[in-house]
């Protein structure tokens, strides 16, 4: 465990204007490759719930769950920053629980920080996490967590509260912040204002850095897909014509032919 990514190498790029770039990766050869690829974070995101194990929400997902995750993916990642996110009651019950579950993502997984949603009503349980030396990179606007509450996945508007979010965050110590499903205006009056750097999902272009989830960029579901996603590939049609391919083949005798015998 040796990450090149640090801390301070983000608040250099905050301060210089140089964009972080942010993927999630729930696997090891996919977080190689997101590695390799020059991401600087790679967030193993509890949205694997709903693109890893066909959950419709991220509540299922439990700490095992996220520990087994984090620490494959950390395995495979020399450069990114490997941030561990905490899932549903994983913090929410007591400041206590919430700190012991942030120090198994650094002491079970090599993840070197941890995620949680939530502004000024989880500033206590940031500043105890924070105060235990583990770095924290909260998570406001749209919280998947809070979907039955938010009545749906859906844009979170309320201006004066999502700065004063920001802020109670910042002040509680989170190194950084990310900002889901705003309206592009407030985002950047979050980032002017903070000097942490903010990470943005549909939360327009003036965030310090941006995040996707690695399945929805690669297309590797059929799932709706929001608007703030850009699709960069079709892999998983690429996946269903190759396995076509293979099985007609294994059907009509083709394979395996004889350079795949011995
Ligand atoms: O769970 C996740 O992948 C996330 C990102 C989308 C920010 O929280």
């Amino acid at each position: 465990m040796n990450p090149q990514i640090t801390l301070t190498k983000l608040y250099q790029m905050k301060k210089n204007g140089e964009k972080i770039v942010a993927l999630t990766a729930y696997d090891y050869p996919f977080a190689k490759m997101v590695d390799e690829s020059g991401v600087h974070i790679i967030l193993v995101g509890d949205s694997l719930g709903m693109v890893v194990q066909g959950e419709t929400s991220t509540l299922p997902v439990t700490m095992d769950e996220m520990i087994y995750h984090t620490r494959i993916v950390a395995r495979a990642v020399k450069n990114a920053m490997v941030i561990g996110d905490m899932p549903f009651l994983s913090y929410q019950t007591g400041i206590e629980t919430a700190v012991h579950n942030a120090g198994r993502f650094l002491k079970e997984t090599g993840a070197a920080a941890v995620k949680l949603e939530g502004g000024a009503g989880v500033s206590d349980t940031i500043r105890a996490i924070t105060k235990a030396s583990i770095p924290v990179q909260a998570h406001i606007g749209l919280t998947p967590q809070s979907v039955h509450q938010m009545g749906g996945f859906k844009v979170q508007r309320d201006e004066d509260r999502l700065l004063a979010d920001a802020r109670e965050v910042e002040a509680a110590g989170a190194f950084s912040v990310v900002l889901e499903g705003i309206p592009a205006d407030i985002a950047k009056k979050i980032t002017d204002v903070l000097s942490i750097p903010t990470i943005g999902i549909g939360a327009g272009p003036d965030c310090d850095g941006q995040i996707l989830v690695l399945h929805d960029l690669l297309g590797l579901h059929d799932r709706h897909l929001p608007k703030f996603v850009k699709q960069y590939a079709a892999l998983g049609k690429a996946a269903r014509e190759s396995i076509a391919e293979y099985a007609a083949e294994v059907q009509n005798g083709e394979f395996p032919s004889k350079e795949h015998c011995y």
